[in-house]
């Protein structure tokens, strides 16, 4: 490693100690380094707006840090063992290069509100990547939803067979829920959009820094006054990015395991295509749906990043190097919570639903409720219409069910339950306008790949 910017000529720096100090941090920082890079033209912006740098420093600074940026892109550098941090790499390129006029940008920051900046940066990155997926799934689930509104599917609680339900039922369900989560991640992107950078170590300095300037130029929606509160947000606002992560990959799990239960042989409702399955390595016959199951696991790493952030939180006020770890946590978190949530909309409209099948798995059983409530619809009470039922259906154990029950149709039952929400009353437009509302995508600092 090179020598660290901190370095002093009274004080040795210990090899052992130092590889415990930085971790994994500086592999990590290859995460964050470009929000870091764009953080330290808006830093240098500032600084040349109070006369620190003048006009050419600031422009020689801007050319050398968007020469790193590409240098990143195209792999000429690679941030490796040579630095103590991504922070230390950056000041190390402009200096290099640069001379005494590199030297000067770190006037007025502090490594910590630059960890700060880099990492908030990449959080709105990552909330936006968030909305996108859950908009995208929300807008796939109700195009099934109004496809399959009149196939009838068997309704579980408790994972017993209960009352007769539809596809579209079970589709609208998850566009309503990743509307709600596409709600989530824009209104934490809004809660968490507020510029720490200027905070320095947690206490200001003694320079009129043009924060206003680097919120504007960074793209955020206001200023983070306090600096000690700046600190404070640290592991907070990462906490809270992760809980809206966690929303949506909740509710994945859920569809995870419908799918993994429903793509079996005893229950056969729906065929997944072959590209998402995998073979055994001894059992010739066998074809797995793998990647349900990885969806369904995404849930314990985002939980793991949850739990080791607010575990790292119990701490004093100011600066602590305990957060460090917590970067790993969030690009670990992060990093399998979107990707599973990225191939969920393709999956949904490739699913194979065999509605013959799913017909077949509705038993006059289900229709109980339904009759129990025309019953009290045409004047009974509905303990008294429960008890009517509740013995026809027990007489039903024991031979054929009575025509009350057993000459209905799925698709009678599903177009009689107009309670709004229920399946003759998807209100699927109400959906519609609900999405079509939210803004197409959030901003982002640097865009996706994809
Ligand atoms: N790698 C450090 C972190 O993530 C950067 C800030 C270092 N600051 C310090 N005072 N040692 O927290």
């Amino acid at each position: 490693m090179s020598t660290p910017v901190w370095q002093r000529d009274d004080v040795q720096v210990d090899a052992d100690v130092m590889a415990f100090l930085a971790g994994a941090d500086i592999v990590l920082d290859r995460e964050f380094i470009r929000h870091d890079i764009r953080a330290s033209q808006a830093h240098a912006e500032g600084l040349a707006r109070i006369g620190i740098l003048d006009a050419g420093e600031l422009a020689a600074i801007s050319r050398e840090l968007d020469a790193l940026d590409a240098a990143l892109i195209d792999g000429s550098f690679v941030l490796d063992e040579r630095f103590e941090d991504g922070h230390s790499a950056i000041e190390a390129w402009l200096s290099e290069r640069l001379g005494e006029t590199g030297r000067r940008i770190h006037t007025g920051r502090s490594r910590n509100d630059q960890v700060l900046v880099a990492t908030r940066l990449w959080l709105k990155d990552r909330l936006a990547t968030l909305y996108r997926h859950c908009r995208d799934i929300a807008g796939v689930a109700l195009e099934l939803a109004a496809r399959h509104a009149q196939v009838p599917m068997p309704g579980y609680t408790h994972l017993q067979r209960a009352v007769v339900s539809s596809l579209g039922h079970w589709h609208a369900a998850w566009a309503e829920a990743f509307i709600d989560n596409a709600v989530r991640a824009r209104d934490t992107f809004a809660w968490l959009d507020a510029n720490p950078l200027g905070t320095a170590a947690g206490y200001g300095v003694n320079l009129p820094l043009d924060r206003e300037h680097s919120t504007r130029a960074l793209g955020f929606a206001r200023l983070q006054l306090n600096p000690a509160y700046a600190q404070l947000s640290r592991g907070k606002f990462e906490l809270a990015a992760i809980e809206a992560l966690a929303m949506a990959v909740l509710d994945l799990r859920r569809l995870a395991w419908d799918l993994s239960l429903f793509t079996t042989a005893e229950f056969g409702f729906v065929r997944m295509p072959a590209r998402y399955s995998t073979g055994s390595s001894i059992m010739p016959n066998k074809r797995n749906p793998d990647v349900v199951e990885l969806m369904r696991a995404s849930y314990a790493s985002v939980a793991a990043a949850r739990t080791e952030l607010e575990q790292l939180l119990s701490l004093p006020s100011g600066y602590q190097r305990d957060l460090q770890p917590g970067k790993g946590a969030l690009v670990h978190g992060f990093g399998r919570g979107l990707q599973a949530l990225a191939l969920l909309p393709g999956m949904l409209a490739d699913l194979d639903w065999d509605s013959a099948r799913l017909r077949a798995a509705i038993e006059p059983s289900m229709y109980a409720t339904d009759l129990a409530i025309e019953l009290a619809r045409d004047g009974v009470a509905f303990r008294d219409a429960y008890r009517q039922v509740a013995d026809a259906v027990s007489q039903m154990a024991a031979g054929d069910p009575p025509p009350a029950l057993a000459e209905r149709s799925p698709e009678a039952s599903i177009t009689a339950r107009v309670s709004p929400g229920a399946c003759a009353a998807l209100g699927l437009d109400k959906l519609t306008d609900r999405l079509a509302a939210l803004p197409a995508h959030l901003p982002q600092c640097i865009a996706d790949q994809d």
